[in-house]
């Protein structure tokens, strides 16, 4: 796949670059990598920190020809993609939360953030943001415990390797997601999810529903077994707590 390279000392954020550029051409991938972001973006509206030259700021964009209807199930692809991409360069176990937060331990080491355009039936254009956490030089407040790569690996290489490494997985990840969705990926995720099997919560605005999350569809919806039965928590505007 040909790949388009924009490399930023600073920008608002890498998701919303690409966002703005024209559409790419199938088989082509537009990445964008930045330093330090200013308005970095994370899931549910908040904010992501982004501090100079501590971390990986990547987003990737792509089209995909499985249409908006496809596309569930991708956010936990990419989260396993990220995953054994930098498995490799860490001591400990990196484990998924569902959808796709990377986490060590108790900890989050990165996240995920897919932002797309396009309309039911035809194909989107998808933008892939990763954040992952190297080395946090300087330590931000920020609202959960997080971990750095850094901290589980005795000599990291420089932060080009590991882009390279995610690009990689990504690409390829995304091109098998695109022609068989997200059924290949399901046994990977769930080797690496966090809370199988065990009581959790999920919340929504006001709602909280509790159960045991009892692994994944072949869509990636989450199977929650409640006193009413088993219900399928879609990847939207919810979030996970371990109970
Ligand atoms: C999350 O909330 O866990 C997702 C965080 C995603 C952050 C990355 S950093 C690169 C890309 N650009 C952004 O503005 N956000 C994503």
């Amino acid at each position: 796949e040909p790949l388009q390279w924009s490399v930023f000392a600073e920008i608002d954020s890498t998701n919303a670059y690409l966002m703005q550029q024209a559409p790419v051409s199938s088989d082509s991938l537009q990445i964008c990598v930045a330093e330090y972001q200013t308005a970095g973006r994370g899931r549910r509206g908040r904010q992501w920190q982004s501090p100079f030259a501590s971390n990986i700021y990547l987003s990737l964009k792509r089209q995909f020809r499985c249409g908006l209807e496809g596309l569930g199930g991708l956010s936990l692809a990419v989260g396993v993609a990220c995953a054994e991409a930098l498995q490799p360069f860490s001591q400990r176990e990196i484990g998924l939360k569902w959808p796709n937060d990377l986490r060590i331990g108790e900890q989050k080491l990165g996240g995920v953030l897919i932002e797309l355009s396009g309309e039911a039936g035809g194909p989107c254009q998808v933008v892939i943001g990763v954040g992952v956490n190297v080395r946090m030089r300087s330590a931000p407040t920020i609202d959960q415990p997080w971990i750095a790569l850094h901290q589980c690996s005795p000599r990291l290489p420089g932060r080009n390797t590991l882009v390279r490494a995610l690009v990689e997985q990504i690409a390829r990840m995304s091109a098998q997601f695109d022609r068989e969705g997200f059924s290949p990926f399901r046994q990977r995720y769930l080797q690496r999810d966090v809370y199988l099997d065990q009581r959790i919560d999920i919340s929504s605005f006001q709602q909280t529903i509790s159960g045991i999350h009892h692994g994944v569809d072949e869509t990636g919806s989450l199977l929650l077994s409640t006193v009413n039965g088993v219900e399928r928590i879609q990847v939207g505007d919810v979030s996970l707590r371990g109970g």
